[in-house]
């Protein structure tokens, strides 16, 4: 292949509410303690990334990772209404410092599922206000933080935040009605371009992106006209709200099959991940292409990766997306990096601490972090830019 370019963000990714622990102030932490959820656990202090992140960094420096993607807990920044806090701020702040002292390009995520509980009482995403709730916390947050982030996702995966918010009701607030998912779509789209003018508006020559969960999508028996049918919800009015944006995120875990008469599940035999998906790591390879031919912005694979027992597993899933990236680079793909999800093993929303999709184990009784092999493969091709010929 013709080789990463220099400058490739090698990275892994990790969700606030996922590992920082005692996110009280948010929906998530109310949907997890009520009986009507499907959640099958409390986050509690997770994998208590809020205290120990210096730790966690300087682990993932020293694997040889140049780019670290991370969220800030909206319900921190600003507790109530128009309440922001300087000292919530500070912490992350201390987060994207620390990275760039280890030579780990910070990379922040504004919305990562969890809506603060002022605003979810108020309606969350079913509302239009809330777009604009959103446009004054970015502006405010990225404002702070100008002078040590240049790259920002406004929100992430907007299509699941509405499909299991609005539609499946997996999700806070639990809701099942496609037409509200119809209208959460669309707030979220408002909300990501209000983010973008507020960004840039607060740190000119920042990178502004949205990421999107994009399936490789398989129809089966005739099932094409099904497969437009149910990604244009999903998929393609995001990928068509992202025009003049820095790049899109891309992230990838397995593929949909689709029969006419709706999605299939996994193939019969088919190996199967911890999540239940089907093990596909080629998948990514098709969503990085439809992404940068639906949007025409560069690709950012933003997250990417596998809940795997075996991290045997885990290595061949990375070393095959990879392929597939390195394909897709020959083609002539603008991509920017490639994000490992998940730095660690961390809280799996409804599926609680069960799927582990961490480089990094955690022992959450002693919060002891192990280094997995996949960690250090990983690793080594980023400290290398690439696989050797
Ligand atoms: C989300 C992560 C989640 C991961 C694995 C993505 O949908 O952004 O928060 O943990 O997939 O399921």
């Amino acid at each position: 292949m013709s080789g990463y370019p220099n400058g490739f963000l090698w990275g892994t990714a990790t969700a606030a509410h996922q590992v920082e622990g005692g996110n009280w102030n948010n929906d998530w932490w109310a949907w997890e303690h009520n009986p009507m959820s499907p959640c099958v656990e409390p986050s509690g202090d997770a994998v208590d990334h809020y205290h120990r992140y210096r730790d966690d960094l300087k682990m993932l420096a020293d694997l040889g990772f140049n780019a670290y993607r991370f969220s800030l807990e909206w319900s921190r920044v600003e507790p109530e209404d128009g309440e922001f806090s300087h000292a919530q701020l500070d912490h992350y702040r201390r987060m994207a410092e620390t990275c760039r002292s280890l030579g780990i390009t910070p990379i922040v995520t504004l919305h990562h599922f969890t809506t603060p509980r002022w605003l979810a009482s108020r309606g969350g995403w079913s509302q239009m206000e809330t777009a604009e709730r959103f446009g004054s916390f970015a502006h405010w947050s990225i404002r702070g933080l100008a002078d040590v982030v240049d790259m920002v996702c406004t929100i992430n995966e907007p299509n699941i935040v509405a499909t299991h918010g609005y539609l499946t009701g997996l999700f806070p607030p639990g809701v099942r009605d496609p037409d509200a998912r119809e209208g959460a779509n669309q707030v979220l789209i408002d909300a990501h371009h209000r983010a973008v003018e507020a960004i840039r508006a607060a740190a000119p020559g920042c990178l502004v992106g949205m990421t999107l969960a994009m399936s490789e999508w398989t129809a089966v028996d005739g099932g094409e006209a099904m497969v437009e049918q149910l990604r244009r919800p999903m998929e393609d009015v995001f990928l068509e709200a992202v025009a003049g944006d820095d790049f899109i995120g891309v992230q990838t875990y397995s593929r949909n099959r689709v029969s006419p008469a709706g999605y299939l599940g996994p193939e019969d035999g088919a190996e199967l991940t911890l999540m239940g998906y089907e093990f596909r790591p080629r998948s990514l390879e098709a969503t990085i292409e439809r992404a940068a031919s639906v949007t025409g912005v560069p690709v950012y694979v933003t997250e990417n990766g596998v809940a795997a027992t075996d991290d045997r597993r885990r290595e061949a899933f990375i070393e095959q997306a990879l392929d597939g990236v390195e394909r897709c680079i020959d083609n002539g793909i603008d991509i920017l990096g490639y994000t490992y999800w998940s730095a660690l093993d961390n809280f799996e929303w409804v599926l609680g601490y069960g799927p582990t999709f961490g480089l990094i184990g955690v022992d959450r009784s002693t919060q002891r972090r192990s280094v997995k092999p996949s960690a250090r493969m990983l690793g080594h091709i980023a400290r290398s830019n690439g696989r050797g010929s």
